[in-house]
């Protein structure tokens, strides 16, 4: 036998220490995600509530990739636990109990200007032929989260972003107050705002329109999905602990896509130039779930978003035959994101049920109460309302014919 053995040739991060670490970032992007789902409501502007979807459907990613890389490492075992980054994922926790919807997103900032900071400071120390793949995850996450903080950081200087920071220090979690869901959602004050968006919702009467106004109608309906960027928020919050993280990650890209569908209706208006103070913003679905637990909120969005997919083609076709090329695009991809909605509805519906004890098969009665509550709202819109409505659309359908005139 030959003595003596050759040295260590470099200074490497172990295995297990790296599983570990990931472990930690795993469960702070997942504090991030359910952080920012839980505020959509409460944040008034379309744009913000977009950035935040957008950002819990990021965070989403980069936490499901991290979760992967764990499991790999340490393979056979798949153990994603907590360990000892507990106190941090506490403080990363804790930054959703903010006093109101702007200090969250001067917290938030605080929050990911350490995460990215810790990537980098990972990435730094990284060798990139033992751990490429970890690499590559957090390059693109430290990236998502330094473009996040462009279009979402709020106050570095405000009370609750110092709160944030002591707390990180800390390690500590933030003083504030627990958090709650906003019953009535927050709303956008450039946008004429209604509960009921169309006319057509309270008068079954009032034509949904062809031609022009179904354009019209059609893209105040894509902006109106503002409820359901509102209501996946919600449900990604409230059932984040009870159904775990495959729902969150579903969940996540749900909550993304319906904000997708939003910027889909308020990029064509923008477009063709109507005034947003002309554009009715409606809330009334979000709203007949005031009270109601996370199972109602869940068969909201499962309902009444996907009723109308047999629609869709038919919709997207009489674009194509107007040649309006960017409303029948819209409507496909919006098609393609809602026949995966349709899924998730059902799956998770179940799994509640499930969970709950309840026949995992009478989701179906979910969806019966949600029509119920529905109709209970619409039948609480004053005769007021109903004129103010009208009225609204009936000029805005004025201004597009002037300006179908016009081009
Ligand atoms: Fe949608
Ligand atoms: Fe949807």
């Amino acid at each position: 036998m030959t003595a003596g053995h050759l040295p260590s040739t470099r200074d490497l991060r172990e295995r297990i220490d790296t599983a570990e670490i990931l472990s930690r970032f795993h469960y702070q992007e997942r504090a991030v995600v359910v952080g920012c789902a839980g505020w959509v409501p409460a944040v008034a502007k379309l744009e913000t509530k977009a950035a935040l979807a957008r950002a819990a459907w990021e965070g989403a990613l980069a936490g499901e990739a991290l979760r992967e890389r764990v499991f790999e490492l340490r393979y056979p075992s798949r153990l994603l636990e907590a360990g000892s980054g507990t106190p941090i994922i506490r403080v990363y926790e804790g930054a959703a109990d903010a006093p109101d919807a702007t200090a969250f997103l001067d917290g938030l900032g605080v929050l990911l200007r350490a995460l990215s900071g810790d990537y980098r400071e990972f990435l730094a120390a990284a060798d990139s032929l033992d751990d490429g793949p970890t690499i590559r995850i957090l390059k693109a996450a430290a990236r998502d989260h330094e473009r996040q903080l462009g279009e979402l950081a709020g106050d570095s200087g405000s009370a609750w972003a110092e709160e944030v920071r002591r707390a990180l220090e800390a390690l500590d979690p933030p003083r504030g107050q627990p958090f709650e869901l906003a019953e009535q959602p927050a709303r956008d004050a450039r946008y004429f705002n209604s509960s009921v968006y169309w006319p057509d919702i309270v008068d079954p009467e009032y034509p949904y329109g062809e031609g022009l106004a179904l354009q019209l109608r059609t893209a105040v309906s894509h902006l109106n999905e503002v409820w359901a960027v509102e209501t996946a928020g919600a449900i990604l919050h409230e059932l984040a602990e009870p159904l775990g993280w495959e729902f969150v990650h579903d969940a996540a890209r749900w909550l993304y896509d319906e904000s997708r569908h939003m910027l889909m209706g308020k990029r064509r208006l923008d477009a063709w130039g109507f005034d947003p103070a002309d554009i009715p913003l409606g809330a009334y679905i979000y709203e007949a779930c005031r009270g109601e637990d996370a199972l109602t909120r869940l068969g909201m969005l499962g309902h009444f978003e996907t009723k109308n997919i047999g629609r869709k083609r038919e919709r997207a076709q009489a674009f194509r035959a107007l040649g309006d090329r960017t409303s029948e695009t819209d409507m496909e991809f919006d098609w393609a994101d809602e026949t995966i909605h349709a899924e998730y509805g059902r799956r998770w519906m179940k799994r509640l049920l499930e969970q709950r004890g309840e026949d995992p098969d009478s989701w179906p009665e979910v969806l019966d109460r949600c029509d119920e509550l529905v109709r209970r709202r619409v039948a609480q819109v004053t005769p007021d309302e109903r004129e103010r409505i009208r009225r609204c659309a009936d000029a805005l359908v004025l201004k597009a014919e002037q300006i179908a005139a016009r081009s």
